[in-house]
């Protein structure tokens, strides 16, 4: 080893060692947060889509003890909802008139596979997970993500417009304005993160992205970090809303990581919305995003740019409907 290298591994361990008194490490620091609402297992989602996500959860998690099975098969009803102009396969195309979707999945241990792009497969969630299962990678793209679908045997769905979409779209074409605008009456992606009794954790996040965006952009939600963040040390969050701007702040992974350094949920989500407007300040009245989080105790929060956003949370003491608090009002 070259003495730079073993100075580098000496400072680094001595850090480790020698914390000067009276500074905490990170894992002393979420002990002694001031928990509010914690309760465990917790399931909880984006929007009102969420209800019925996180009732198919948290029958799978009680019957198969798995939170990954939960958070796979709870999205998977939002995917499949004809009624979803923003999630699934019946979503608005991008502006060439091609539905393409987006997917990512997490454990509390770090694992995770995500799909971006893909087209004709109406359960990304799955195809995602194997992703992480079945290769050796994060992430698969576009045809080759199509393409590892048809090798796990997965069928492709008919490329055919849901009626409701094909009129959006073809009054979309009358003005042709590109806008890429999320808001109340346009809201998107379903993100589900949960915690099983032990304290396991892990999240999902599914959608068809922006209505009539570039023909090939991707936003954040099969993007691990931005669109979805888990570890079991911590917690996890995930995030709705414009993709762009959670992803100039690395917004699911902050949100964890600011719970690492002793902030509840709650606050967590708050301060990262924060970062995200001083991030993104121009356009900023017409433009929403908004975090969920829920820590390994499953204290829950969830906050966001404007009014508007809720969220579902799911417990021993059932299902509700939340608003979720925002910067704006
Ligand atoms: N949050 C979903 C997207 O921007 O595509």
């Amino acid at each position: 080893m070259s003495s730079r290298r073993k100075f580098l591994k000496q400072s680094l361990l001595s850090t480790t060692i020698f914390l000067p008194e009276g500074i905490k490490k990170s894992t002393e620091l979420f002990q002694d947060r001031n928990v509010k609402n914690a309760r465990k297992p917790r399931i909880i989602s984006t929007w009102n889509h969420g209800l019925a996500a996180n009732e198919k959860a948290w029958s799978v998690l009680r019957q198969t003890g798995s939170i990954l099975n939960a958070v796979e098969e709870g999205v998977k009803v939002t995917e499949a909802d004809p009624a979803s102009r923003t999630v699934g396969i019946y979503g608005f195309p991008d502006r060439e008139g091609i539905v393409t979707l987006d997917a990512s999945i997490m454990k509390g241990n770090g694992e995770c596979g995500s799909v971006c792009f893909v087209r004709q497969v109406k359960h990304r969630i799955t195809l995602a997970r194997k992703v992480m299962e079945e290769t050796p990678h994060v992430m698969l793209a576009g045809e080759g993500a199509r393409q590892f679908a048809i090798s796990q045997g997965m069928q492709l769905e008919e490329e055919v417009l849901h009626p409701e979409s094909e009129e959006a779209y073809l009054e979309w074409l009358k003005e042709k304005e590109y806008r890429p605008i999320i808001n109340i009456e346009n809201h998107d992606t379903i993100g589900m993160i949960g915690v099983d009794a032990d304290g396991n954790l892990a999240g999902s996040c599914t959608t068809s992205g922006l209505a009539f965006k570039m023909h090939g952009r991707v936003g954040d939600s099969p993007i691990i970090g931005a669109g979805l963040y888990v570890d079991n040390e911590v917690g996890a969050a995930t995030a709705t809303g414009l993709g762009e701007t959670i992803i100039k702040v690395c917004g699911s992974f902050l949100v964890v990581e600011l719970m690492r350094q002793g902030r509840s949920p709650q606050e967590a989500c708050e301060e990262v919305v924060g970062r995200l407007i001083e991030k993104n300040k121009d356009g900023i009245e017409d433009m929403q995003a908004g975090f969920i989080a829920v820590n390994k105790d499953g204290e829950y929060g969830g906050y966001a740019v404007h009014p508007g956003f809720n969220y579902a949370v799911q417990g021993e003491s059932g299902n509700t409907l939340e608003d979720a608090r925002s910067r704006f009002s």
